[in-house]
């Protein structure tokens, strides 16, 4: 998306996000900029459009709910830091116009200022390139877009083909309200030519407010070119100001995800069921079925399939796995000892659930209703049914029987078993760790395993078997 680096104007671009608005209508204690979209804060979205810009500076203005705002975006910033972040406060909100009058002291004049709005979290990176491109650094450049139904936005006032202003909806006479091209929000401005411009709004309109898109007065007043960059696609300038509107744009967002993702030929069975709240990396003849949830980052490699209504979140799954239906997945950091892998070839669900550091080498078998934590399992192991395995090293080719767990918590800490390779556990037993079951070794079902067992042996932790021959079950007498 930054393909067009090199025709950047020379000036370093400061972004500076409107963000103090208070969002009544989401009727939400959260912050509006901080609800999600594809699980990251709206105002994140708009965040990482700026990164994307090579912006040397982005500035926030916060109002409403401030301190959560900052405290939610710094440590989202944090891990990508290329930038100099900075929040400035405004209150009372007196208008958009005053909002970036606020970030006048935090910048630079030898930039190209581009404003955009915490709440409008679909914008691409391209588009603000081109709207630079058509600032060139000197001029004032709008985005703005042609809309069936302009109510309630700024309109764009033109004389002839010149842009002469941008007159609200509220101010508008009549003859203005029928104009449809629109201001978006977002504008590219030199920074100087901002500030001296910022200096001489006032708020003498219908809703008595500082309006930022005043600025295109003193623009043509003082001989700036203004130029419209008009783009035909509504969803990038979208604001969100209801569930309903961020539910819109979630689903425009995902529907953006699906596109390119078959574009790269993932087998989608429908687009419109799928939800990337995260990184998909897809390999090769990838099949995804319906409604699924991938979250953080997930690869796939070449032939993965996965079946529908799996919920995968930070996990690496190798050529050729499968994932059947109704399977949870939870890594944890890719490349930490939480990080969840599948192995080539493995085999996990229906109704499997793999925890943090569950890591499944090549053609492992993972089956119903089985659980696994922090536990390896070496090349062609087996837990098909009913079992859990929580801090647990397993050789290659174990069997692990139904409804066979692992005690890996005394209640005050946590050890390990260890089931070294080609043993065979039986069902229902319990491993009581730390305990080793070496290689080759037997364990009986039923068997409750509290000592280490020695290879190639059977171990057998219950009760003897009583029969006693032809026994009268008591009667009434
Ligand atoms: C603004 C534009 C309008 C444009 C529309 C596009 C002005 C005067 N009007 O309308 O031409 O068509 O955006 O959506 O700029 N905010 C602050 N502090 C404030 C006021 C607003 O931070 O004092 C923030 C809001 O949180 C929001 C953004 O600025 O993120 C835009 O504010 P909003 O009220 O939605 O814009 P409008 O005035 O409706
Ligand atoms: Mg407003």
């Amino acid at each position: 998306m930054t393909e067009s680096l090199d025709i950047f104007p020379a000036k370093p671009v400061d972004v500076v996000i409107m963000a103090a608005g208070k969002g009544t209508r989401m009727k939400s204690r959260l912050p509006k900029v901080l609800h999600l979209l594809a699980g990251r804060a709206l105002l994140a979205h708009v965040v990482d459009t700026a990164a994307q810009l090579q912006a040397r500076q982005v500035t926030i203005i916060t109002g409403h709910g401030a301190p959560e705002v900052e405290a939610a975006i710094a440590l989202h910033t944090s891990a990508r830091g290329q930038f100099d972040l900075k929040f400035v406060r405004q209150e009372p909100q007196l208008g958009t116009g005053h909002a970036v009058q606020q970030a006048v002291p935090v910048l630079a004049d030898d930039g190209v200022v581009v404003v955009l709005s915490g709440d409008v979290p679909l914008t691409q990176a391209d588009t603000l390139t081109q709207l630079l491109t058509a600032c060139a650094g000197e001029r004032l450049a709008l985005l703005t877009l042609d809309l069936a139904d302009p109510t309630g936005y700024g309109r764009i006032v033109r004389s002839g083909d010149v842009v002469q202003a941008i007159v609200e909806q509220k101010d508008a006479t009549a003859a203005q309200r029928q104009i449809t091209e629109i201001y978006s929000g977002i504008m590219a401005v030199p920074a100087q030519l901002l500030k001296t411009w910022l200096a001489r709004l006032d708020n003498k309109n219908a809703q008595g407010e500082y309006y930022l898109t005043d600025v295109v007065k003193f623009a043509v007043a003082d001989g700036v070119p203004v130029v419209a960059h008009k783009i035909l696609d509504a969803v990038q300038i979208a604001g969100v100001n209801s569930p309903v509107q961020l539910a819109e744009l979630e689903r425009a967002y995902q529907k953006r995800i699906a596109l390119q993702l078959m574009e790269q030929g993932v087998r989608l069975m429908d687009p419109a069921r799928l939800d990337v709240r995260g990184t998909l990396r897809c390999g090769q003849d990838v099949v995804i079925d319906v409604n699924c949830v991938f979250e953080g980052q997930v690869s796939l490699g070449d032939g993965v399939q996965i079946g529908a209504n799996c919920v995968i979140k930070s996990a690496s799954i190798a050529n050729g796995a499968v994932i059947h239906p109704f399977s949870h997945i939870e890594g944890g950091k890719p490349g930490s000892k939480d990080a969840v892998e599948v192995g080539a070839g493995a085999l996990v669900g229906p109704f499997a659930r793999l925890r943090p550091g569950a890591r499944l080498g090549a053609e492992v078998h993972i089956g119903n209703f089985v659980e696994v934590k922090n536990s390896s399992l070496a090349k062609g192991a087996k837990a098909n049914h009913l079992a859990y395995l929580g801090d647990a090293t397993v050789g290659e080719r174990v069997n692990y029987g139904a409804g066979s767990i692992t005690a890996n918590y005394d209640g005050a800490n946590k050890h390990r078993t260890i089931i070294e390779a080609d043993v065979h556990v039986g069902s229902n037993c319990v491993l009581v760790a730390p305990v080793t079951i070496g290689a080759g070794g037997t364990v009986g079902g039923g068997s409750t395993v509290s000592k280490d067992a020695a290879p190639l042996a059977l171990t057998v932790a219950r009760a003897r078997q009583v029969s006693i021959p032809n026994w009268k079950r008591p009667s009434k007498k």
